[in-house]
Order: structure tokens, then sequence, then C-alpha cells
């Protein structure tokens, strides 16, 4: 390949599972984050010719630790990119815990239309056989490909393209640990093949209203988790704390009769999201559960994912409900 030809892609490390290292051999009881991201791409060989890469380091944290002041870093960050006429794609490293709340937050707030490709490991690089190197491969080919070109922030794991809004972990163990169940994958790798099928619908980075959020200072958002005894108290203090409550219901954002009864009465400035503790769900407004209009229903998002999007709507637009409403209508 000429040179002139060659891709450029930005490697963003932040940490995770895939720059873990332990025991050798084992795939339990490792550091996420440890490892620089040159050494993991000093194994990939099979790059050498094909793409240009500049790395740039931002982390080596464990996601459970990450936090609102490195989704301000990373967005600086990509969007200078995404002005660098050098650059044509990028791929952020990440751990896989809090994977899917990164990729929905930054597929919301970046201002990009360039390739921005998630991707990490559950086997940390001193595995055995670690699952990194191949899925980095698959996300530096996939940021490669002009076909990823305005799709929003996408994760690439296992082979498989899906879209940053929709993905989910639902495994703790397993080499193919994301899924979106029946809502799809937008395309998939073989080898440097990349074919993507499918486009996000919802809005997202460059055609969001929420890229000139300056992301510090933000609401405080919690999760309720509902059960069939959740304490009405303990959603009282909730509610007196925090900017916004999201509940995570039964069934279609469901919860008892005690729970509703303290909405019903609620006349306080809280803003109360109606999500729900199922992986795959749709949740719309309830004239059963919330007769008086109370709640903002989620959707299809999950409440850790709603409790990004009531955070950034909160900030936006305040406390007006029906700004927020339409934020999870059109996200
Ligand atoms: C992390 O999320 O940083 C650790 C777990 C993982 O990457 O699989």
């Amino acid at each position: 390949m000429n040179k002139d030809e060659l891709k450029t892609i930005a490697v963003i490390e932040t940490g995770g599972t895939i720059a873990g290292t332990g025991p050798k051999g084992e795939d339990a009881n490792y550091k996420a984050g440890e490892l620089p991201v040159e050494r993991i791409l000093d194994s990939i060989p099979e790059l050498s010719g094909k793409v240009s890469i500049k790395v740039y380091s931002v982390n080596h944290l464990d996601s459970n630790d990450i936090s609102f002041h490195d989704y301000k870093v990373l967005k600086k960050l990509c969007e200078r990119l995404e002005k660098d006429p050098e650059i044509d794609g990028m791929v952020i490293t990440h751990g896989t815990d809090t994977m899917e709340e990164s990729s929905f937050l930054l597929n919301l707030v970046l201002n990009v239309k360039k390739p921005v490709v998630m991707t990490g490991a559950m086997r940390p690089a001193t595995a055995i056989s670690p699952d990194g190197p191949g899925n980095l491969y698959q996300a530096i080919q996939t940021a490669s490909s002009p076909a990823s070109s305005g799709k929003g922030v996408l994760v690439v794991f296992g082979g498989d393209i899906y879209s940053g809004r929709d993905i989910q972990k639902q495994n703790g163990a397993r080499i193919d640990a994301f899924s979106t169940n029946s809502f799809g994958m937008l395309g998939y790798t073989r080898d440097a093949d990349v074919c993507i099928i499918q486009s996000p619908y919802r809005d997202h980075t460059a055609q969001s209203d929420l890229t000139d959020i300056e992301l510090e200072e933000m609401p405080k958002v919690e999760v309720f988790y509902i059960h069939e005894e959740s304490d009405p108290e303990l959603l009282s203090f909730m509610l007196e704390k925090y900017d916004g409550v999201v509940m995570a219901g039964t069934g279609a954002g469901n919860y008892p009769r005690a729970i509703q009864d303290l909405i019903e009465n609620y006349e306080g400035e809280c803003m109360l999201v109606r999500s729900s503790r199922l992986p795959e769900v749709l949740v719309y407004p309830s004239p059963v559960f919330d007769p008086s209009g109370k709640t903002v229903p989620s959707y299809r998002l999950s409440p850790q994912k709603a409790r990004l999007l009531l955070m950034l709507a909160l900030k936006k637009y305040g406390k007006d409900k029906d700004k927020i409403k339409k934020c999870f209508e059109r996200y």
C-alpha cells in the first residue's frame, strides 16, 4: 500500500482489562489498566504497513473509577482529533465494566463525524489466550473504514460492531460478554474486512443537541432499585438529596403500591425517571403505575444509561420536564 493511502488511527488508552496484568497464564486475579497500549499494539504485527497508529495515553483506570472529569478530557481530545487532518478515525480502549455507560455518554456529547470505536477485553494481557489484541485489531480496522463515519460511537467486541447507545455487558466471564439483545448489531468484522449492515436511528454525536454541555458540576442523579419490598423511606431520602432519581423498576418500569403512593403524593423538584431492571424492555408512560404522569419513561434505556441522559438533560434544560421527556424520546 502506498504510504499516502495509509489511514492514521488515533488509539486513545483509558485502561481496563485489555491492559490488565496478573499471574501468567491466568484469566482471573489481575489488575486492570497496567500495561501501556503500545505493548498490546506490539503484539499485533498484522497492523504493520496497513495502518499508521498514533497513541494518546489518557488514563490507566479500572473503568469502575471513570468519572465526568475523564469524560470531559476524552471529549476535548476526540474533538481536537476530529479537526486534525492527519487523523482518520479514533479507537478508545476501555474497561468492559462501564463500557456501556461511556459509549452511551460519548455517543451523545462528542461533536464528531469521524469514526470513534471503543473496545476492550475480558481477559488480561497476561492470560494464556488474551482477547484484547484481536478486539483492538478489529476496532482499528473498523475505525479505518469510511462506512463507520457518522454512525455515532461504536463498540467492537468479539468481531461484532454495535452502537454505543444500545450495547450492554451481559456476562461477567465469557469473551462474548456484550449484546444488544433483539435490538441487533450494526455489523461485523472478518479479519481486515468491515461490514456495516445497519445505521443507528436515534440522534447521536454531531446530530445531538447535547454536544455543547460543559461536562462539569453535573446534576446529581442516582438509581433506586425496585423489588417487592422496596423501602419508600429510602426513596423519600433520595428525592430530597438528588436532582434526579431513576427507578430500576420491575417489568415494564413498575413498582409496589407503597412506592406508587409516595410518587403520587410527591410535589418536590426531583426529576423521576421510570426505567426497568430487565435487560430488554420498553418503558412507556403508564396510566396504571403513574396515573398523574409524575415520571418520565426511559423507553429502551437501562437505568444506568437513563441516569446519564437525565444528568445531561438536567444540565442543559434544568427541571423542564417536557424538554427532558423529549430527550428520552429523541436519544
Ligand atoms: C474494567 O472495567 O476496567 C475492568 C473489567 C474489564 O475491563 O473487563
